[in-house]
């Protein structure tokens, strides 16, 4: 029996039953998205409205779909999942409905499906962006009515179900191309729950990590000497387009293939492919508001933009006694790095953006205890670029 289930919708959760409502539902992390999505789940579980859930593959629609039953006064009844986009089209009615003896070749008696199945429960429909239309209609009248007729049959069945559906789709723009009735969509929206991607909460990553270790070790009986904090840092500037599942995979295929030694940074890069430039910029600091959040990354941006005119240039000076190697375009490239360079450092704005570098850079540089190589890598400059910009901008480490 779930602990500690609020009555109310409006009831305000008290840390104890917070922390029994995270393990009870698996959702894991305690970053701002995640409590707020908790909170949403456990203020609508009570009711029988409708649930839709959107988010990005791997995210948790499914663990939230169960938390939102869980939650539920359904609870000790079914919680029937569907998945609208495995299911042959040409099946997917009967398996949904039921039918009658004799209704197609093969239906050798009548058949209960899904809906009566999940009666006085809920029915998860997953994909549901998947639903061929001819299907979506049918579905329709049974939110509407609760009720419908099996394949071949006359007789009207009654269900009482709660209807949870997810998608990693965007169901409001498959409803303007024409893929998803509206009407649908508004029933089946009635309260929608985005699950953030993981490089939304990248917070919760160290504690994502750890547990999927140590539980994937206490199931496998693996002795694991776990990750050093500089692992558990360098994890969150990755962009994990597969979300937590790709998160749970690495993990285990690193211990499994570690052999359970400690996973250093450096171990990481066998297994994660940071190349994406974007690594470089996010993790934009954590628990911050958007638009700071924005502006920080808006300056990494001109941070790489500059340090690569500063490596080019270096370039072009070295071929100056090489010309063989840069060409007759090298004047043309040294123009257009001129103009670069000549918006950046005479525009009005010059003064606010280097304050804005010299803060940045400073803030880096505490954050990471004055490591200047975790300093370099997080900003996106090279060591060098670093050293200068810390001479450039007379930054010490006793001033702070
Ligand atoms: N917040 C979380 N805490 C712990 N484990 C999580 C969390 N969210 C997801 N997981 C785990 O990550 C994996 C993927 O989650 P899930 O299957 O719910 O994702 P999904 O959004 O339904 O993905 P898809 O769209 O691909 O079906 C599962 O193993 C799940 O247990
Ligand atoms: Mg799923």
């Amino acid at each position: 029996m779930p602990v500690n289930r609020p009555t109310s919708i409006n009831e305000n959760m008290e840390f104890e039953s917070w922390r029994a409502w995270q393990k009870e539902s698996g959702i894991l992390g305690n970053s701002e998205p995640v409590r707020r999505m908790l909170e949403t789940i456990a203020q609508v579980a009570a009711t029988d409205i409708s649930v839709l859930i959107s988010g990005e593959s791997g995210t948790g629609k499914e663990l939230v779909a169960r938390a939102v039953h869980l939650r539920s006064k359904r609870h000790d009844a079914p919680l029937i999942t569907v998945n609208c986009g495995a299911i042959p089209e040409g099946i997917l009615e009967s398996e949904l409905f039921g039918h009658e003896k004799g209704s197609f070749t093969g239906a050798i008696g009548p058949r209960k499906g899904y809906f009566e199945l999940a009666d006085t429960g809920s029915i998860f429909l997953d994909e549901i962006g998947e639903l061929p239309t001819s299907i979506q209609v049918k579905l329709l009248r049974v939110l509407e009515n609760r009720e419908f007729l099996r394949v071949g049959g006359s007789e009207l069945h009654k269900v009482n179900v709660r209807f949870i559906a997810a998608t990693n789709r965007d169901l409001e723009q498959e409803v303007h191309k024409g893929n998803f009735r509206e009407d649908l969509f508004y029933r089946l929206n009635a309260i929608h729950i985005h699950v953030p991607a993981l490089r939304e909460r990248r917070e919760d990553i160290p504690l994502l990590a750890k547990k999927f270790a140590a539980d994937f070790c206490r199931e496998n009986l693996i002795e694991f000497e776990g990750f050093t904090e500089d692992a558990l840092f360098r994890m969150q500037d990755y962009h994990w387009p597969g979300n937590i599942r790709e998160l749970k995979n690495i993990v285990e295929q690193m211990i499994v293939l570690e052999r359970g030694r400690q996973i250093t940074e450096h171990g990481l890069e066998k297994y994660i492919k940071f190349q994406d430039p974007m690594d470089k910029r996010l993790p934009v600091p954590l628990q911050k508001p958007r638009d700071e959040v924005e502006k920080e990354f808006l300056i990494r941006v001109l941070l790489e933009i500059k340090s690569e005119i500063a490596q080019l240039r270096e370039l072009i000076m070295a071929g100056s006694t090489n010309h063989y190697r840069l060409g007759a375009w090298r004047g043309e490239l040294t123009e257009d790095i001129q103009d670069v360079e000549d918006f950046y450092n005479n525009n009005e704005q010059d003064k606010s953006v280097a304050d804005m570098e010299r803060e940045m850079i400073r803030s880096t540089l505490i954050k990471s205890g004055w490591n200047k190589r975790k300093a370099a890598k997080i900003l996106g400059l090279s060591e060098r670029t670093l050293y200068r910009k810390i001479n450039q901008y007379r930054l010490r480490d006793d001033d702070f």
